[in-house]
C-alpha cells in the first residue's frame, strides 16, 4: 500500500502542500480531487521524485520512495501517467511504448514483447497504428497511448493526472470505464481529477485538497452526496 504521511513541499517559500496525509490500500481507486493550483500535480509528483519535499514521508511496501532515486521508482512498480499526457510526438506509437518498458533495460527484450502484446490486447486500436507517429493522434488517442505506456512497466499501482482533461463526453465515459477495467485486473489506481462527478462515481475514496491541504476525505459515494463537495465542485 502507498502511504503518504506529513507532506511539505514547497516552490521557493511558497508552500504548495501542507501536512498531507492519504493512503491507497492495495486494489483501491482512490480519487484526489480540487480545484485548478489546489497542489494535486505536486502531490504526484513528490510521489514519483520528479519534485522534492521539505518533509514527509511516501511510504511504498514500507520504503520511503523520498530516499529513492527518482529513475528508479518504476522498478518498485510505480508508474505515472503525466498531466497532458506527454507522448514523445516525434516518436511512433510502439517507440513510445518501448520508452515505458525502460525499467526492463535493452537485455530483457522477451519482457517487452510481453509487455507490448498485453498492452496491444487491451488497446486493439494502438496495435493498428503502432507505427503511426504519436503527435498525428487525437487527444483520446493520446490518453490511451499514455496509459498503454505506464502499463509497459507493469505497475502496481498507476498514479494518472487528469486523464479526462480535454475531452469530450464520450471520451470521458471510455476513459474512465478503462481506469475500471485496469482496476480490476488487480492494479491499485490514484486518480487526480477536476471532473469530481466522474471520478467519485468512479473511485472507492476521496481526498479533497484546498489550497495545499486536505479539506475532506472518505468513501466516494459518500463525498458525492456531501453538501460542501456538491457546491464546491459538483456545480450544486
Ligand atoms: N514549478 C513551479 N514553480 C512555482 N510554483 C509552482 C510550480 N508548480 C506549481 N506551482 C504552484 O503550486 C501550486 C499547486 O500547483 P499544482 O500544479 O500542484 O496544482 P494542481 O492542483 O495540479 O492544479 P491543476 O488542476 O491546474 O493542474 C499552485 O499554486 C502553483 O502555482
Ligand atoms: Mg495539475
Amino acid at each position: 500500500m502507498l502511504k503518504v504521511e506529513n507532506l511539505n513541499v514547497y516552490y521557493g517559500v511558497i508552500q504548495a502542500i501542507e501536512n498531507v496525509s492519504l493512503e491507497v490500500n492495495d486494489g483501491e481507486i482512490v480519487t484526489l480531487i480540487g480545484a485548478n493550483g489546489a497542489g494535486k500535480t505536486t502531490i504526484l509528483h513528490t510521489i514519483t521524485g520528479l519534485k522534492k519535499a521539505t518533509s514527509g514521508t511516501v511510504l511504498w511496501d514500507g520504503k520511503d520512495l523520498l530516499k529513492e532515486e527518482p529513475s528508479r521508482i518504476v522498478t518498485h512498480g510505480v508508474a505515472h501517467v503525466p498531466e497532458g499526457r506527454h507522448v514523445f510526438v516525434d516518436m511512433t506509437v510502439r517507440e513510445n511504448l518501448e520508452m515505458g518498458a525502460y525499467r526492463y533495460g535493452r537485455k530483457d527484450k522477451d519482457k517487452v514483447a510481453e509487455r507490448m502484446e498485453a498492452v496491444f490486447q487491451r488497446f486493439p486500436r494502438l496495435k493498428e497504428r503502432q507505427n503511426q507517429l504519436a503527435g498525428t493522434f487525437s487527444g483520446g488517442e493520446q490518453q490511451m497511448l499514455a496509459v498503454g505506456r505506464a502499463l509497459m512497466s507493469d505497475p502496481r499501482i498507476i498514479l494518472m493526472d487528469e486523464p479526462s482533461m480535454g475531452l469530450s463526453p464520450l471520451l470521458v465515459q471510455e476513459i474512465f470505464a478503462i481506469i475500471r477495467e485496469v482496476n480490476r485486473q488487480g492494479i491499485t489506481i490514484l486518480l487526480v481529477e477536476q471532473n469530481a462527478k466522474m471520478a467519485l462515481k468512479t473511485a472507492d475514496r476521496a481526498y479533497v485538497l484546498e489550497t495545499g491541504k486536505i479539506k475532506l476525505s472518505g468513501d466516494a459515494r459518500e463525498l458525492l452526496r456531501n453538501d460542501e463537495v456538491k457546491k464546491a465542485y459538483l456545480g450544486a
